[in-house]
């Protein structure tokens, strides 16, 4: 018999039909009540077993954890918390688990627990919501992007350039560890390498994004990228998902209105599809605060956060006018930052970006215009000479989500740029020559896809946004 899931069956479609479903067992109560749950939905579907006598040996197997075929008639609940069960006729078991041994027990884990079982937590009311809500979340960024016209574009994972220009990148080779190919000069031999120089794996698609942006107009990549920076965070991982659109003709603004626009758009989605999760993590988050100090609390439930950002304008604020807020602020006269801002000029530390948002401006920030000095090499510069046309998307409670810039469009400048940071010339080729037939002003930004997910579901820490994190000292699954 063709099996239905506890989402369909709970819709009530089938009332009164003889069903077959799937599931794991989330609880067995009484020795009777079995909550079944499949994954397609946060509620368990509740199955009563009323035989006679239930076999002894098939009572034992029955037991949080266990994977289980039910089949029986689909009826309205005597009880309450439910307005559909099973009446039980038949239970196959496809697999049990035992009690002793099996992490996931109804109870409260912590996070951190979890974070260890990870092939195993999505199995958690809480991991299972978020991972739906992440589903949803790269449908409807693939959704908004189809339905404007955009074209998806896979930019290369293993790379020769380094976009950034951080150099905080994974080396990719085969050559022989212990024993490799010398130059004349004693160096590592990278053309003796599998690809005859050496690689990495991306930092972001973006330089390769800009090249199919000068021929398909407006492209986008979802796809992962790979960065070494050793920063043990709460909002940093070693692999994560980036969203990367490039416009061939827009300026800044026309980048900072594209951002703002799509970032409504895939909060609006998910708060309309994925409402009965929100819910659930809206719940948790007020659970988990309650244990908080006040002044660490937010200050809107996860709900209302979400159709705030949905709904309001983002503030649009020069660089320059943030470091004056900033030089005044309470924090920095009363030397509470740990790094204090007193020149124009400084960068940016998570610290002043969430005092910007959380206590200045209360909303999202698009920070532009900033220093050319401590920003990537390939931002426009300004008439001023010393700003380049760079944006930041600020977010209450993660920080910078957002970043990215119009493109330097103008050759000589680009020459100029490249050389002054000693980058050499030939391993951009390709990428100068997107200045030299065509050039055409352009931007673009990247999103991570995991701090959207973290804003999304109110979760604190991005290790639990992402299926198997990678961070350092740690790639275990
Ligand atoms: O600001 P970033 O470094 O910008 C770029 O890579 C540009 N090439 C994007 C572009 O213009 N096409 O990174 C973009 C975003 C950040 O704002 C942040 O949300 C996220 O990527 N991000 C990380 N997320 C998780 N872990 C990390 N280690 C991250 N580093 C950046
Ligand atoms: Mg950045």
């Amino acid at each position: 018999m063709k099996s239905t899931s506890v989402k369909e069956l709970l819709s009530g479609k089938h009332l009164l039909q003889e069903v077959t479903v799937n599931g794991w067992v989330k609880t067995f109560r009484s020795k009777r009540f079995i909550a079944l749950n499949d994954g397609s939905t946060l509620n368990n579907l509740q199955c009563v077993v009323d035989f006679e006598e239930l076999d002894e040996n098939l009572l034992k197997q029955i037991a949080t954890g266990a994977a289980l075929k039910i089949t029986g008639t689909l009826v309205e609940s005597q009880g309450r918390g439910q307005s559909v069960e099973i009446q039980t006729k038949d239970i196959y078991v496809h697999g049990t688990a035992d009690p002793e041994t099996y992490p996931i027990q109804p109870k409260k884990h912590s996070l951190e627990f979890l974070r260890e079982k990870a092939h195993l937590r999505i199995r958690t009311n809480t991991f299972a919501a978020v991972m739906r809500v992440r589903s949803a979340l790269s449908f409807a960024i693939h959704q908004y992007f189809r339905q404007n016209d955009f074209n998806y574009f896979h930019a290369p994972i293993i790379t020769g350039s380094d976009a950034e220009g951080a150099g905080e990148m994974f080396r990719v080779t085969t050559l022989d560890q212990k024993n490799p190919p010398l130059t004349e000069e004693g160096d590592v031999n990278h053309k003796e390498d599998f690809f005859g120089k050496e690689t990495n794996l991306t930092v972001s698609g973006q330089l390769e994004a800009e090249a199919y942006a000068m021929a398909l107009g407006k492209v986008y990549t979802f796809g992962p990228t790979f960065r070494a920076e050793n920063s043990n965070t709460s909002r940093h991982l070693a692999e994560f998902w980036m969203i990367e659109p490039e416009v061939a003709f827009n300026d800044l603004d026309a980048n900072m209105d594209l951002a703002e626009d799509f970032i409504k758009d895939v909060i609006n989605y998910v708060l309309t599809n994925c409402s009965e999760d929100l819910e659930f993590l809206e719940k948790r988050l007020l659970d988990e605060e309650k244990s908080k100090p006040q002044a660490e609390r937010s200050e809107m439930p996860l709900i209302e956060k979400l159709k705030f950002v949905a709904e309001n304008n983002f503030k649009r604020v020069s660089y320059t006018e943030a470091i004056d807020i900033l030089r005044n602020s309470k924090p920095n006269k009363k030397k509470k930052f740990k790094y204090p801002i007193d020149a124009w000029g400084a960068d940016l530390q998570s610290e002043h970006e969430r005092y910007l948002v959380e206590k200045h401006f209360k909303c999202p920030v698009i920070l532009f215009d900033y220093p050319a000095d401590i920003k990537a090499f390939y931002m426009r510069l300004n008439e001023d000479g010393k700003t380049v046309r760079a944006m930041d998307i600020l977010f209450p409670g993660i920080g910078e989500i957002v970043g990215g810039s119009q493109r330097e469009e103008r050759l000589d400048v680009l020459l100029e740029k490249i050389a002054a940071l000693g980058i050499d010339e030939k391993e951009l080729w390709w990428y100068l020559d997107l200045r030299k037939f065509g050039s055409a002003v352009h931007s673009g930004f990247g999103l991570g896809f995991e701090r959207l997910v973290l804003f999304a579901t109110g979760m604190g820490n991005i290790r639990d946004v992402i299926p198997f994190p990678r961070t350092p000292q740690n790639a275990e699954f």
